[in-house]
């Protein structure tokens, strides 16, 4: 069966205050989306990419997708939207037991190490699951006017990260019912949670950063450098 990569990349950026989507920013020399479609690649040659683009987006360049098999999908008003999108693009060829990986363009330190294990999980799993990793800090839920109200049990507290994977029929029918009940969902898994189902927790690197905020590009690239020296290529 083939694996399906998602890639939403149709945000805008807002957080990060750029001059242009985070997507396009450098990072080490190369954009950042060229920079996680490359790492994608390197795991998974075969797969088939939906790369999910604003229709008005004009910074984009085919050349840095390295997919032999891919397409361009628009991008919808919110994350799940844009996911939703490439899962209807797909609908004519994805079978229901196919395997559907989505990944954030804005996590580019993602390792092919992490990316195998997460594929060898889930290819052997009924639900899906998810790269995630335990929090570290100790958790406080705030009063509403600054000031702590409790200090949550970190103990059995995870970080989502992406990818995030399940079967393509189970990630559709999950979509859709979020859509319908209109709740937003930030991920995958809670879509498929609210289903009933419990998504497996695969434990990846916690260096799998979402870039976000100004001060995240930096940190990725010490990050890439980092793994570089680690592993070198
Ligand atoms: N994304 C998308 N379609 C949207 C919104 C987000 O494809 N309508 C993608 C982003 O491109 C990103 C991922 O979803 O890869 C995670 O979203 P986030 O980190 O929030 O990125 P942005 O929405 O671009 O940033 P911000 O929320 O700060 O505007
Ligand atoms: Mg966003």
């Amino acid at each position: 069966a083939p694996l399906w990569l998602v890639v939403p990349a149709a945000g805008q950026g807002r957080r990060m205050g750029a001059d242009r989507p985070k997507q396009y920013l450098a990072l080490g020399g190369r954009p950042v989306l060229a920079r996680t479609l490359a790492r994608l690649h390197e795991a998974f040659p075969g797969a088939r990419l939906c790369l999910c683009l604003d229709p008005q987006d004009a910074r984009f360049d085919p050349a840095w997708v390295p997919f032999a098999h891919w397409r361009r999908v628009g991008g919808g008003a919110e994350r799940v939207d844009s996911v939703a999108n490439a899962l209807a693009a797909i609908r004519a060829e994805a079978g229901d037991d196919d395997l559907v990986l989505v990944h954030d363009v804005a996590r580019p330190c993602v390792t092919t190490a992490d990316l195998r294990r997460l594929h060898a999980v889930l290819s052997a799993d009924s639900v899906g699951g998810l790269l995630a990793a335990p929090v570290a800090d100790t958790m406080k839920r705030d009063d509403g006017a600054g000031r702590v109200a409790t200090t949550e049990p970190r103990a059995g507290l995870w970080h989502a990260l992406t990818p995030q994977g399940f079967r393509y029929g189970l990630l559709r029918r999950a979509l859709a019912a979020a859509r319908e009940a209109g709740v937003t969902v930030t991920d995958e898994a809670s879509a498929v949670e609210a289903l009933g189902a419990s998504p497996r927790l695969v434990a990846g690197r916690r260096d799998n950063l979402k870039i976000t905020h100004p001060e995240d590009l930096a940190l990725a690239e010490l990050i890439l450098a980092a793994q570089a020296r680690q592993a070198p290529a």
